[in-house]
Order: structure tokens, then C-alpha cells, then sequence
């Protein structure tokens, strides 16, 4: 917890929130795992401090493979040092590979069944945004189910405090969301139990 709130005053642009999620949204981020039979493969983005990851982790059988991608050094060393290498000791048939690097540009195996993201898209511009979208979309197979999320009323709150060039982007962020909703089968879920209150949006590749 005090490593993440170090990292999001040192950077909070791309750290995004002041804590890490609470388990109540990694139960809802998480939730697309449990259905699908393994072996999966599933693709983790912007982990942070690893709430999603310790759930993802608990779900995971033989013959899966977990890929996490993080820009963060500190938080990558932190995950691998307190989560991951006790996990591949123990589950020598699971393979979870760390990719300390940006999305936007590390080299990947894909498809994934899977992807869960939790990147700050509200803090990005709106055409890394689109391009991010773009990418995970690609890295996904078709059928399988991307899953990210957005603390309630963010861009509301932004919008009564920015100037002309800022709402310029949250609106446009917000298309962005609505488009990929609209042609992905969209589903929204609040979840009241995270400071602040956040949705998770369920996306189905076409
Ligand atoms: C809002 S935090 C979420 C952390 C964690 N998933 C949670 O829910 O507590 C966003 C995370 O995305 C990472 N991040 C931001 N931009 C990224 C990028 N372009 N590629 C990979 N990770 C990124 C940040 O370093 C941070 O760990």
C-alpha cells in the first residue's frame, strides 16, 4: 500500500489512483477467468501492486500462462519479489512471465482469452487511448473478453475543474469507451466497495 501511494505521488499520470484496488473490484475484474476451461492464456496490464494478480493467481491450473505488463521498475521487482517467485516454485506447470515494460510497445505471444487492464485511460490522451484499445483488441482472440475499468463519475469531476483543452479530451475519451462498448457487447458493473466507487467494463471481441 505504501509503495503504491510512494509511486502515484512520484508519477500520477500513470498510476492514476492514490491506492491500489480493493478486492471487491479484483473479484469483478476478475471474474471472466472462472468460466473459461483451462488451459488459458491470459494477459494482465498496468498490475500496480498486484490485487487483480493475487486473484488471477488463485485461479490458475496447470497448462496456463499468465503474461503481466508493467511500466513501473518498483512495481515490477515488488510483484515479482512478493507474489511471483513463491508462485512459479510451487506451481512449476503455470508460467507467469513479468514484462517490465509499456504496452504500447513490449513483444507478446498472442492470442489471449483474456486480457485484464488497469491502466488510467482518463490521464492518457485521447490517441494513445484509441491505440491502446487497438492493440488489446488485436492481442485478443476473437470470442474472448477484454476487461478494464473507470472510477465512477471520474471524468464528470475532471470536467467541472478543466479548461477547454481538457474536456476537448475527456469527451472524446469517453467516445472512445462508448464505440468499443457498442460494437463489444459491452456490460458495465458498479462496484460501491473501492475508494473511490469504480465500473468495470466487460468487452467481447467480435
Ligand atoms: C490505476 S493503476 C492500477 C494498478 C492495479 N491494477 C490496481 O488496480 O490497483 C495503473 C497501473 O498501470 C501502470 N501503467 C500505466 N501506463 C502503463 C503502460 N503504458 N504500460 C504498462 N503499464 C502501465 C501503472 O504503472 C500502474 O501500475
Amino acid at each position: 500500500m505504501l509503495d503504491f501511494v510512494r509511486q502515484a505521488i512520484r508519477d500520477f499520470r500513470h498510476t492514476g489512483s492514490l491506492w491500489p484496488s480493493s478486492p471487491q473490484l479484483a473479484k469483478a475484474m476478475t471474474r471472466a477467468i472462472g468460466s473459461l476451461p483451462a488451459p488459458r492464456r491470459i494477459l494482465e496490464v498496468g498490475p500496480g501492486t498486484g490485487p487483480f494478480t493475487r486473484v488471477l493467481l488463485e485461479h490458475l491450473e496447470p497448462g496456463d500462462r499468465l503474461d503481466l505488463v508493467e511500466l513501473n521498475r518498483s512495481f515490477c521487482k515488488e510483484l515479482d519479489r512478493r507474489l511471483l517467485r513463491s508462485f512459479r516454485d510451487e506451481h512449476p506447470s503455470i508460467e507467469v512471465r513479468m514484462h517490465c515494460a509499456r504496452i504500447e510497445e513490449v513483444v507478446l505471444d498472442p492470442p489471449y482469452d483474456v486480457i485484464i487492464c488497469g491502466l488510467p485511460f482518463n490521464n492518457f490522451p485521447p490517441k494513445l487511448v484509441r491505440s491502446i484499445f487497438r492493440r488489446l483488441l488485436l492481442l485478443l482472440r476473437p470470442g474472448g473478453e477484454l476487461v478494464y475499468f473507470e472510477y465512477a463519475g471520474v471524468r464528470a469531476m475532471k470536467w467541472s475543474v478543466a479548461g477547454a483543452k481538457t474536456r476537448h479530451s475527456l469527451r472524446r475519451i469517453s467516445a472512445v469507451g462508448r464505440g468499443l462498448r457498442r460494437r463489444h457487447s459491452g456490460r458495465r458493473t458498479f462496484v460501491l466497495g473501492n475508494l473511490p466507487p469504480a465500473i468495470s467494463v466487460r468487452l467481447r471481441k467480435r
